[in-house]
Parts: C-alpha cells; structure tokens; sequence
C-alpha cells in the first residue's frame, strides 16, 4: 500500500490560450485525511483537481492516486476517485435513484442496490429516491451529486465547493456526511471559500494562489503559528511616537495615536503566562503613558488566509 493516496509533482497546466493556470505545484495527501484547499476565485483550485479527476490534461508533471499514474493507469487512478464537481450538472428528467445507480455503473461496478440505499440514507435522500431531479431543491441536488460520486465505493472523494450557496443548516449536514466518510477511511480533499468551513473541517489546509500553492500545513499548526494575539491599549492622550523605553516590545501605533497595539505569540502565553503584559503595562506606565482601557484579541483562520493572500499580491 502506498502511502500517500496521492502525489503530485511539478503539475502544471497552460490552457490553450496560453494561460498557465497552475505553475508547478507539488503536494501529497496522506491517506484518510480531510485536506481543505483554499484560495481565491481563479487561483486554480477546480484545475487541479480536474487534472486529478482526469478531465484536463496536464501540461507538464505527474499524478499517482493510489501509486497509479493518472495518464498511464486513468481506469485504476479515477475508479479510485469520486468527485462532487463545483457545477450542478444533473440530468433533469432522471430520478434520484437511476442517477446514482448509473453513475456506479459508469465506474464498471456491479450492481449494488444495497450499496446505493446506503449512500441515499446517509444523505436524507432516500424518500426523494423516486423524484426527478427537476423537482429538487437546489440542496437536494446538491446531496445528488454527492451521492453520485459515492456511488462507486471511492476510496477519495473531491469536493469542489461543496456548500457554496448551501445553507447554514445543510452546510452542517454535508459536515456531518463528511465526516462520517473519513471515519470510513475516505480520503477528503475539498475547496472552499468558507473558512468556517476548513477551520472546522480539515486535518491540513493548502492555500493557492494564482496556480502556486503558497501554503501546506497542518490547521492547529497554522492557527498557532500564524494565529498571533494583540493587546490593544487605548491612550488619554495621543502619542505621535513610540516611546524608545518600550523599543523593545513589538509596538506599533494606531488609530492616530490614540492606541498602542501589542503583537505576542499566543502559543507563549501558556508557558509565561502574562508575564510580557505585565511588564509592558508596568513599561507604558512608567514611560507616562495613561490608558483608558485594554482588549485582546486572537486572530482567526480567515485573518490568517486573507494575510497570506494579500501579502503575495
Ligand atoms: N478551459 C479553460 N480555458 C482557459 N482558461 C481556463 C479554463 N478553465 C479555467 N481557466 C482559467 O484558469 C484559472 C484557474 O481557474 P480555476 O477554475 O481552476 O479556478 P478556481 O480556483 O477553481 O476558482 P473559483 O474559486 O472561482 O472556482 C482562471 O484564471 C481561469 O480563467
Ligand atoms: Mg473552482
């Protein structure tokens, strides 16, 4: 057994007009994990995974599902693959039921009614399975596709904004469903652009940018890493510049002057735990600074991405 259940070198893809839409992106999924891909709109993220899925062709590099090469072994890498495409394409006028049961057979599959009530249970769609798919609603259709692609018993499943224009409600469903796949070993790759959604969902977070994955790593790691606090001071008095006694915090000025803001690792917190604060305040007191109050506050995981995003602008 291999053991990424996928690997990706030096992918690249230049689209007929000439546009290079990723730029040699190298990456490995590990086997049972929730991978969350995020960037903005055109970063790349659906042609990466068509490359993947065997829709686009790549134009330079390599990828193994499972250790089989994606040109060299399509019908072992893609059987391997389900893939819950950011379009809605459904056949209107089919039911749920002879939807999904197709798509299994469009994978070779044997038939397996069993298997099928299975993944239509599992997405409340079972007292849905003799409607048409016109008479849906948009999140109906959506668990459709999901359906579709489980159809086939994949050992990956790619989910290309899954619960874009989703409500709040089923959007915790489709977590839920998610979920309850990793823990049956499925491997989950998803896009999205909720970062609710990849902060409450995945084991590692990748960031695209413009076809070049900027960022791999771990979530709790990035959080941390990334995830500074600041304490803001608000003064009595505006200060035009920072004091040179307090040089040696990480300071800088804001709100005309009026407030003082104070970067820290929240990771040394929990080793020392206000120990900086104290001698800042203890500092900003004996420098004359008043203030009239303090908050702190940690940044969260959309901070963090829209960060690295505008940084690389
Ligand atoms: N068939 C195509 N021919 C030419 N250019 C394309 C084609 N498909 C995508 N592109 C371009 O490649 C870039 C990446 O597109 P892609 O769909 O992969 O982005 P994305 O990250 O999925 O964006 P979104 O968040 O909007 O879904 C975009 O600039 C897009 O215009
Ligand atoms: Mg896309």
């Amino acid at each position: 057994m291999q053991e990424a259940m996928i690997e990706i070198e030096g992918l690249r893809k230049v689209y007929s007009g000439g546009f290079e839409a990723l730029k040699g992106v190298d990456l490995s999924i590990r086997r049972g994990e929730i991978f969350a891909l995020l960037g903005p709109n055109g970063a790349g993220k659906t042609t990466l995974i068509s490359v993947v899925c065997g829709l686009v062709n790549p134009s330079a590099g390599q990828v193994r599902v499972d250790g089989y090469d994606i040109l060299d072994d399509f019908r072992e890498a893609r059987s391997r693959i389900g893939l819950v495409p950011q379009e809605l394409t459904n056949e209107a006028f089919s039911t749920v039921w002879d939807t999904v049961s197709f798509s299994r057979g469009l994978f070779g599959k044997p038939r397996d009614p069993a298997h099928i009530e299975k993944v239509l249970r599992s997405l409340s769609l079972w007292d849905k399975r003799r409607n048409r798919l016109i008479t849906l609603s948009g999140g109906m259709k959506r668990r459709v596709l999901i359906a579709k692609a489980l159809a086939h018993e994949p050992e990956v499943l790619f989910l290309d904004e899954p619960t874009a224009g989703v409500d709040v409600e089923l959007r915790r469903d489709m977590w839920e469903v998610v979920r309850g796949l990793r823990d049956n070993g499925v491997t989950i790759i998803l896009t999205t652009h909720y970062i609710e959604e990849a902060e409450e969902m995945a084991d590692r977070i990748g960031v695209i940018r413009s076809g070049e994955l900027v960022l791999v790593e771990e979530k709790q790691e990035l959080m941390r890493s990334l995830g500074s606090k600041e304490l803001t001071l608000h003064l009595h008095e505006p200060v035009t510049a920072i004091p040179d006694v307090l040089s040696r915090f990480d300071l800088r000025l804001a709100e005309d002057g009026h407030a003082l803001i104070y970067s820290y690792d929240a990771t040394r917190e929990d080793s020392n735990p206000r120990g900086g604060i104290a001698d800042l305040l203890a500092e900003v007191e004996s420098a004359g600074l008043g203030f009239k109050d303090l908050h702190t506050r940690q940044s969260s995981l959309e901070e963090i991405f829209v960060n690295l995003v505008r940084e690389r602008t």
